[in-house]
């Protein structure tokens, strides 16, 4: 029994040494992708840094995770969210050591950033302080190896690399694991073996759409090379002529374990012939591995243009069909100013809307993918989101995520529907509506103004969430400047502030006299522009005015709204409403001041002037009252500024 023991703790020794060996030789690598971005930092003690701190740890797989986990900590503003993944085909135990290095990495490589990647051949970490869960990024970038295919082989090698990712993203962007690998000849004794994975929280069609991306770069990108490594910090392809990756259908099952058994010269002979085959094997792989990194030349790493990520916003026509039984009445969701809208369902179930534009754009296509790239990146709860679109002959489609309610003008102009909007509900839509035209003036990086914000254009989500959507369209057709002049106007009667409908001059003002107007459309239930057809000859913003001046602003409250509602809410929206209306383009308050004055109980708002278009010599003679301002500061705007 004690000769059996040494040569057993002689080739544990052996094992854990060669472990060591290995595990600093992967710990030593350096990221293929580093991403700390520029756009936001956090200061030391901050409460993004502590929750930071406690989202890391807590992404490490713990046992009950399969290589894959995402999560967010604390709460908004400070919310960090957190996604890390492993390739498919590493151990548990490997998965672990990347992940844990990657922890400490990112926070030494990117210090103080609230939006940071890294991506190491074996896993990525992420986290960010926006949601970025489920979105794809396109940016590609690529990781070269040095050495090219023989020109004979060439051919064989190119076709048969290009059926391999292509079947391998097929059925990549299916399964769950979104992890796909496999080998195939490409000449006599000679295999080409390929990985490709997305990151788990992609749907099947944007993994797909994704994958397809970095393969459609090959061709430009890496022409005959033996190998490269294409990815973003969604996906991620390799293939090289070496088995580089475990496949699962050929990974052999592992050997059957020694038994120490039988006669006392086996018990000591095997061990000893084990343990010196293992350090031999050992011995063979470190060298061997040190060796070809000092042979062969460090990869080419490249990155690509930005501009290039259209091609996985481009989506095919015929999905398209399919996904609106051919463009079918029965899908048919209404028309808009720049086309008729259907609604589509993709193959894997995700619903969407799709604008078909009839209108010629003014620009030629290049320039209409670069703002169609553009607007994909703004992203904002309260905006309807640009999934890409569709280019082919003649067709130009524009394809949304599908918000399922319906636009406003559906319910607050409609008696029957009316009462499914409660004041809590139309409060919270006039913030939504706020913070999303907030996000379009001045938080986004691109600045837009809208120039046709009306209840039509404002989608309700299965939740009454306020999404705007047609944003962008003037800019889409070449007619968009922030702040200019321009004879193509754009918008809707009653919407539309006086210096644009008369002049064609837009601002940023511009949208807030359409906020205004429509904030007091949802108090109301009134159109601006179709008011004169009711028994009042007056427009709602004169009307409502003229209830202001009198004190008696709460008669504008739409009766169904009348049993159930803050005062305070309802006058704070009235006089914001009114404010934003104000003839005066320097006294409308930014979006962003609209938006405090929504929110907060201890903001004293000014008093607002005429709006525009306000006729001080009424139509009707009998409702005449004196056109001077009264002295008397209207009661309901002092006494309404109490916090509840
Ligand atoms: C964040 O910090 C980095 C490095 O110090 C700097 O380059 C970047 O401009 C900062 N970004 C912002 C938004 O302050
Ligand atoms: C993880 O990502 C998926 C896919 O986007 C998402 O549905 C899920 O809510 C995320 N999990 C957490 C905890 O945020
Ligand atoms: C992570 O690595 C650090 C050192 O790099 C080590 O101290 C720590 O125990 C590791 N944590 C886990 C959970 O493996
Ligand atoms: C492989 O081909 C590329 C492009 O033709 C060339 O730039 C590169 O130097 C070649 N590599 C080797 C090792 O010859």
């Amino acid at each position: 029994m004690r000769k059996m023991y040494v040569p057993r703790f002689m080739y544990l020794i052996i094992i854990f040494s060669c472990f060591l060996l290995f595990h600093n030789h992967v710990q030593a690598q350096e990221p293929i992708l580093e991403i700390c971005s520029n756009t936001a930092n956090y200061t030391s003690n901050s409460q993004f840094q502590t929750n930071l701190n406690i989202l890391l740890p807590s992404l490490l797989p713990d046992g009950t995770r399969d290589g894959f986990f995402n999560t967010s900590i604390g709460t908004s503003p400070d919310i960090v969210y957190g996604l890390v993944q492993c390739r498919g085909d590493i151990s548990m135990e490997d998965c672990r050591s990347c992940l844990n290095n990657s922890a400490v990495e990112i926070i030494r490589r990117c210090p103080n950033r609230k939006d940071a990647a890294l991506r190491y051949d074996h896993c990525i970490l992420r986290y960010s302080n926006t949601r970025f869960f489920s979105q794809v990024d396109s940016t590609r970038r690529g990781l070269l190896n040095p050495a090219n295919v023989s020109d004979a082989d060439a051919n064989r090698y190119n076709r048969q690399l290009g059926s391999l990712l292509n079947s391998l993203s097929t059925t990549a962007a299916s399964v769950v694991t979104k992890f796909g690998a496999a080998s195939t000849d490409y000449a006599d004794f000679k295999r080409i073996y390929g990985l490709v994975m997305c990151t788990r929280d992609l749907p099947a069609t944007q993994c797909f759409s994704c994958l397809q991306s970095m393969i459609g770069w090959i061709p430009s990108c890496c022409t005959n090379r033996e190998g490269a490594r294409i990815f973003s910090t969604t996906c991620y392809i390799r293939y090289e002529i070496y088995p580089f990756v475990q496949i699962s259908s050929q990974s052999p099952s592992p050997p059957p374990p020694v038994q120490g058994k039988s006669v006392n010269v086996v018990a000591i002979v095997v061990p000893v012939i084990v343990a010196v085959i293992l350090a031999a094997i050992c011995v063979y792989f470190i060298t061997k591995r040190t060796r070809k990194n000092r042979r062969k030349r460090k990869p080419e790493l490249i990155y690509e243009n930005d501009i290039r990520s259209e091609d996985s916003l481009q989506f095919d026509l015929n999905m398209i069909r399919t996904a609106t039984n051919d463009f079918s009445d029965a899908n048919k969701l209404g028309e808009g100013g720049f086309g008729a809208v259907y609604k589509g369902e993709l193959l894997d179930g995700q619903e969407i809307a799709v604008k078909r534009l009839s209108k010629k754009s003014g620009q030629g296509s290049l320039e209409f993918k670069n703002e169609v790239v553009l607007l994909h990146k703004l992203q904002h709860r309260n905006l309807v989101r640009l999934l890409g679109f569709c280019f082919a002959g003649d067709e130009k489609l524009l394809i949304y995520e599908y918000v399922p309610n319906r636009s406003l003008d559906k319910y607050i102009f409609v008696p029957d529907r009316r009462a499914d909007l409660d004041w809590e509900r139309r409060y919270k839509i006039i913030g939504g509506i706020a913070r999303g035209l907030l996000y379009l003036h001045e938080d986004s990086r691109l600045r837009i103004i809208h120039r046709d914000l009306k209840a039509g254009n404002i989608l309700l989500d299965e939740e009454m969430n306020a999404k705007i959507s047609d944003f962008g369209m003037a800019k889409l057709f070449g007619v968009d400047q922030t702040q200019g002049n321009t004879s193509r106007i754009v918008g809707t009667y009653g919407y539309m502030a006086p210096e644009y409908a008369m002049h064609g001059q837009f601002s940023v003002k511009s949208d807030v006299f359409s906020f205004g107007v429509l904030v007091l459309e949802i108090i109301s239930g009134h159109k601006n522009n179709s008011f004169y057809e009711s028994e009042r000859a007056e427009d709602l913003l004169s009307y409502a005015w003229r209830q202001w001046e009198e004190g008696t602003a709460l008669e504008l409250v739409e009766l169904t709204l009348r049993e159930h509602y803050s005062r305070n809410e309802v006058m704070r929206c009235i006089q914001t409403g009114l404010l934003c209306v104000q003839d005066e383009v320097a006294r409308r308050p930014t979006m962003a001041s609209v938006v405090s004055m929504l929110n907060s109980y201890s903001v004293t708002l000014p008093l607002p002037t005429a709006p525009a278009f306000f006729v001080s010599q009424p139509i009707l003679p009998e409702r005449s009252i004196s056109s001077s301002i009264p002295e008397s500061i209207n009661e309901a705007s002092i006494t309404e500024l109490q916090p509840r």
